[in-house]
């Protein structure tokens, strides 16, 4: 068998295999999840606020009750009764329509997957926030995507930045298959797309002849206010929904869901069932006894005040102790804070440091499919208790401080690194002595 020395089966793999990378989150589990890490990394549910005894009877009586029921094959566009459910849960941001266009899938992981597969061909445009999500990128990736990143700012996507790359790639001969978006609380910016900029984004959308791709996992954990209608609410022929139950309940269930225009949905469940047949049957039985039978509204609630909590921690902690040079977001919901470092730290450089100071984060570069994010790092607040995100933010901002010092030793005040990026051929690019 010929190949290269390491893998001898590498002259066989299909291409699409070729950009598939672990991702920076995995690459990290490992050494992130052990205790004398304060692990800001994982994107992992506090789900020790939910209430077990009461879940797990819920459970366990389906089984007893009705196991040659719930323990077999279904259909595979999911479960009639958890499709209408669905519909109550999507009711809560704006969304109307029927249960017959909700695919039902395994997590909103295989509604990317399946979107992909529906709608790219190798080489197809997909236009995503940068920074974006790092599962979103992977499917992307896999169906051979080019993503071409759309800039944020403290209001989400901006609308103009939008229309400037669609312009661009119609110049270049070239068209977007769709926009991917993660309105609210970003996963990893935090940020969410301001109302006004909802229905901005949608009339580009119109004008461009661009489909939306909205995945919506964060929605209902917002701190402040009520949820901010979808861009599904405001348009159902030009926007894909992908919701899912990981963080409003249990991500182990793996239930996510489609919304999407009748035309697409019998595509979707055509590839849903080539892959996977019908989505769990057990799962589903589950995630429609419990918002059916359990004060689930009332639960969210209940996360979304340990997530606040947390998110004040960080906040608190990151002002309270980060040096000069540094910015982060600001999320009013969600899980995720996105750091960008002074000019000329590097992130991903500077990792192992942490993990030596036994702080673990996520560098930028893996949120985005070109390279950029040398300077950015995304924190987590969802998991750790309080004190020990406050212990995790110390430790980070000693580490930041050391490398400050250790560019400032090499490369003079900070100031002439601005000169240096300045003169750079990227803003973005990593100092000299990092490359
Ligand atoms: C933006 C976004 N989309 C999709 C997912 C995947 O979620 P699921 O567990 O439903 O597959 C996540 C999980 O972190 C996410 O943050």
């Amino acid at each position: 068998m010929s190949g290269n020395s390491l893998d001898p089966y590498a002259d066989r793999y299909a291409r699409r295999t070729q950009g598939m990378t672990i991702s920076e989150i995995r690459a990290l589990f490992a050494v992130a999840s052990r205790p004398e890490v304060v692990s800001l990394a994982g994107g992992m549910p506090f789900l020790s606020a939910l209430p077990m005894d009461v879940v797990g009877e819920m459970m366990g009586a389906l089984v007893t009750g009705a196991g040659a029921t719930v323990l077999q094959y279904g259909s595979g566009q999911g479960m009639p009764a958890l499709r209408e459910r669905i519909m109550d849960v999507m009711a809560l941001e704006g969304i109307t329509g029927s249960a017959d266009d909700v695919v039902v899938t395994v997590g909103s992981q295989q509604a990317l997957d399946l979107v992909s597969r529906v709608f790219l061909d190798p080489g197809d445009v997909v236009l995503a926030e940068g920074p974006s999500y790092v599962g979103a990128l992977g499917a992307f990736s896999a169906a051979e995507a080019d993503v071409v990143h759309v800039p944020m700012d403290g209001d989400g996507l901006i609308p103009a930045a939008l229309e400037e790359t669609l312009l661009r790639l119609r110049r270049e001969g070239r068209r977007a298959k769709f926009l991917y978006t993660v309105p609210n609380f970003h996963n990893p910016a935090g940020v969410t797309l301001a109302l006004d900029r909802r229905p901005q984004i949608l009339d580009l959308a119109e004008r461009y002849d661009l489909l939306v791709v909205e995945d919506n996992p964060y929605g209902l954990l917002g701190f402040d206010r009520d949820p901010l209608p979808a861009l599904r609410s405001m348009d159902d022929a030009r926007v894909i929904y992908l919701g899912s139950f990981s963080k409003t309940f249990a991500p182990g269930l793996r239930v996510g869901w489609v919304l999407a225009p009748h035309a697409v949905r019998e595509k979707l469940v055509l590839v849903s069932e080539a892959q996977v047949l019908c989505p769990p049957t057990y799962n589903q039985y589950a995630v429609e006894s419990y918002l059916r039978t359990q004060p689930w509204v009332e639960q969210v609630k209940v996360f979304r005040e340990v997530y606040r909590e947390r998110r004040d921690a960080l906040l608190e902690a990151l002002d309270a102790t980060m040096p000069e040079g540094c910015s982060w977001t600001k999320p009013d919901g969600g899980f995720y804070v996105w750091l960008t470092l002074p000019p000329g730290l590097d992130a991903k450089v500077m990792q192992p440091r942490g993990l030596h100071a036994r702080v673990a984060y996520v560098p930028g570069v893996g949120f985005y499919a070109d390279g950029q994010g040398r300077r950015e790092l995304r924190l987590s607040y969802c998991l750790p208790e309080p004190d020990r995100i406050r212990e995790g933010v110390r430790r980070l901002a000693g580490v930041v401080e050391e490398e400050i010092e250790l560019r400032t030793t090499f490369l003079g005040p900070v100031g002439s690194w601005e000169t240096w990026h300045r003169h750079s051929p990227s803003a973005d690019a990593p100092g000299p002595d990092l490359a």
